[in-house]
């Protein structure tokens, strides 16, 4: 008998926040640097974005020598290929996994969910509902702060009330924090989020232009979000990556070769 994988997702119902970027990243680092076996449900249904970021990427392995030769030694040392990615309507995602799962003879640790921004439809909250854990990315704009805490403050309220729920816990984390966002601000917020009980990661990621795009595996530099392969140590520093994704897997009681 198969044991459950765990059910994760970077989610909230505010757009362009990093819920694909941390998805990508989480199951890359999780898949390639930490031995475990993941698989990706890539719910942003008919964009799937992530999907598509690993069809180019496999495009861009064809003609690329070097990146082709680095992955080739990298599954032959793994004794694995990359990680599954599933393209499914929201509504659909949690039986889809199922359904995928049991086709599968690998033992999976982790499926990913990258949801849509539009939370607001049965489908989408459903599916939200249930994973085990969501992990909410929230940009230091009050824009953002305002509607991710009008999404999250009820959802936390459920949560406590009703502890019989697939969903143990959502966590707050900062993304793109930069220099110039005031000490003072970010306390007050800190403050509302703590009035309301809300849980928040200790590590906050910064504004860095590695988070920002997706890097061509075109010529020979150093990779810093990929689906094939895991963020280039050199790149890692500074990034705050590595950081989240333990803090993480502490939370989520996560058992990976340090
Ligand atoms: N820490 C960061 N620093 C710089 N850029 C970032 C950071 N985090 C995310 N980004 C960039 O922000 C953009 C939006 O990120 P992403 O696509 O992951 O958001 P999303 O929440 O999935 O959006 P959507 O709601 O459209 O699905 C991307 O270009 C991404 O690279
Ligand atoms: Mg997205």
């Amino acid at each position: 008998m198969k044991t459950k994988p765990l059910f994760i997702a970077f989610s909230t119902q505010k757009g362009g926040v990093g819920k694909s970027t941390f998805t990508v990243l989480g199951a890359s680092y999780l898949h390639y640097l930490k031995g475990l076996n993941v698989a990706v449900m890539d719910c942003d249904y008919p964009q799937c974005s992530v999907y598509e970021m690993r069809k180019r990427e496999i495009r861009q392995l064809e003609t690329n020598l070097h990146y082709q030769s680095k992955a080739i030694s990298m599954f032959e040392s793994l004794g694995k290929q990359t990680y599954p990615i599933v393209c499914a309507k929201p509504e659909e995602a949690i039986s889809k996994a199922h359904e995928f799962l049991a086709g599968e003879s690998t033992e999976y640790d982790v499926v990913f969910f990258d949801l849509p921004g539009t939370i607001n439809n049965d489908g989408v909250i459903s599916t939200f509902m249930a994973m085990d854990y969501v992990f909410v990315p929230m940009a230091p704009s009050r824009m953002s702060m305002e509607s991710t805490l009008s999404f999250i403050i009820p959802v936390h309220e459920l949560l406590t009330e009703h502890k019989d729920l697939n969903l143990k816990a959502v966590h707050l984390f900062w993304n793109r924090v930069d220099g110039r966002i005031k000490k003072e601000w970010l306390e007050h917020y800190e403050g509302v989020i703590r009035q309301f009980g809300l849980p928040l990661l200790k590590t906050a990621i910064p504004q860095s232009v590695r988070y920002d795009k997706e890097q061509s595996i075109e010529g020979s530099d150093a990779v810093f979000l990929s689906t094939i392969f895991p963020a280039d140590k050199s790149l890692l520093k500074g990034s705050n990556l590595d950081l989240l994704v333990d803090e993480i897997s502490e939370i989520i009681h996560l058992k990976h070769q340090s």
